[in-house]
């Protein structure tokens, strides 16, 4: 287990690393370990060689033969066009889907293939020079946190039920937890309580595996009758959390009430003011800010800076300004 975890850490740092050079490159970098035998891939793939110049491996529309396969475990760097991002996306979500699936493996070889995936969406979001690119300070801090939240099998399980339910809501769960440690470090939360945050963040839409799966994923604007169903997503996940046997009255809360709005006409229970304590508060504005910067295939994504305006011109009843302002110029 300790070797597991050293190598998960040492992933996530030169993940950090490697984002920097994306920013000027038409290639990104991916794991090598997401390709398996026989995977048809769509998108063509690159390796650069010790004179770092890029040459084409395997030509779009090929299947991995053992041959491949082989060779890529020899190779340092394994590229691919960022403007293929889209369709590896799409290659990542089927696989991740398939070996969650798989009654065969173990939790601990789900653990370490989420943990694979997990951090290529990490890659992705500090890639983003419109996201996360001057959260300098906070990446050190929450390097070894994430880590630590990725590799607890209890957290994980209960992420796997994410995962096997919806794969916009496993990236947007993960992307919302590294929003939330990194504006939680920027508020000089302690280690255990950014811990506690980034679990709680995690696994805030856990309740909506207990919804309708083709109202969570509905393009449509919801009826009333299915948006009242939506709405009991936090509630749902309270009591899955609460029979995972956690117990922090934070990460309850976190879970519970990040759909609550501080002048009481949010969702489930109307509370307001001071009744909405510091993790939703938290969990509100990244999990928003997500939302609105993430591309859907009914819509496209807001830059951040939109998305930044709208929330401070527009949701000043709702969200903690105080925290949209930390967050803001944690981003900017
Ligand atoms: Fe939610
Ligand atoms: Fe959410």
């Amino acid at each position: 287990m300790i070797q597991r975890t050293q190598i998960r850490q040492t992933k996530i740092n030169s993940l950090f690393t490697q984002s920097k050079e994306s920013e000027v490159f038409p290639y990104m970098l991916v794991d090598k370990k997401v390709f398996h035998i026989d995977d048809y891939i769509d998108f063509s793939i690159f390796y650069s060689d010790e004179n770092h110049s890029i040459s084409v491996f395997l030509e779009q529309n090929s299947t991995i033969g053992l041959k491949y396969l082989h060779k890529i475990k020899t190779l340092d760097e394994i590229l691919i066009l960022k403007s293929d991002r889209e369709k590896y996306d799409i290659f990542l979500e089927k696989n991740i889907q398939n070996i969650v699936d798989d009654k065969a493996l173990s939790i601990d070889e789900k653990c370490d293939i989420i943990y694979e995936s997990s951090t290529e969406l990490t890659l992705s979001l500090y890639s983003n020079p419109e996201a996360l690119k001057n959260a300098q300070i906070s990446k050190s801090i929450i390097t070894p946190i994430l880590g630590t939240i990725l590799h607890n099998n209890n957290t994980i399980s209960s992420y796997i039920k994410i995962i096997e339910y919806d794969y916009y809501t496993h990236t947007h769960s993960l992307n919302v937890s590294i929003y939330a440690l990194c504006l939680g470090s920027e508020m000089k939360l302690n280690e255990e309580k950014l811990s506690l945050l980034g679990r709680a963040a995690l696994l805030h839409d856990l309740g909506k595996s207990k919804v309708d799966i083709n109202i969570v994923n509905k393009k449509a604007k919801l009826t009333q009758n299915e948006f009242k169903k939506m709405k009991m997503h936090p509630s749902f996940g309270y009591e899955i959390a609460l029979k995972m046997g956690i117990e922090d009255k934070d990460f309850l809360d976190g879970i519970h009430y990040h759909h609550e709005k501080l002048n009481g006409t949010g969702y489930p229970d109307n509370i307001k003011d001071k009744a909405i304590t510091l993790f939703p508060r938290i969990i509100a504005v990244c999990d928003i800010f997500d939302a609105l910067t993430s591309r859907r295939s009914y819509k496209d994504a807001m830059t951040s800076f939109d998305a930044l305006i709208l929330m401070k011109r527009e949701m000043s009843n709702h969200l903690d300004m105080k925290i949209l302002g930390i967050f803001i110029k944690m981003l900017h």
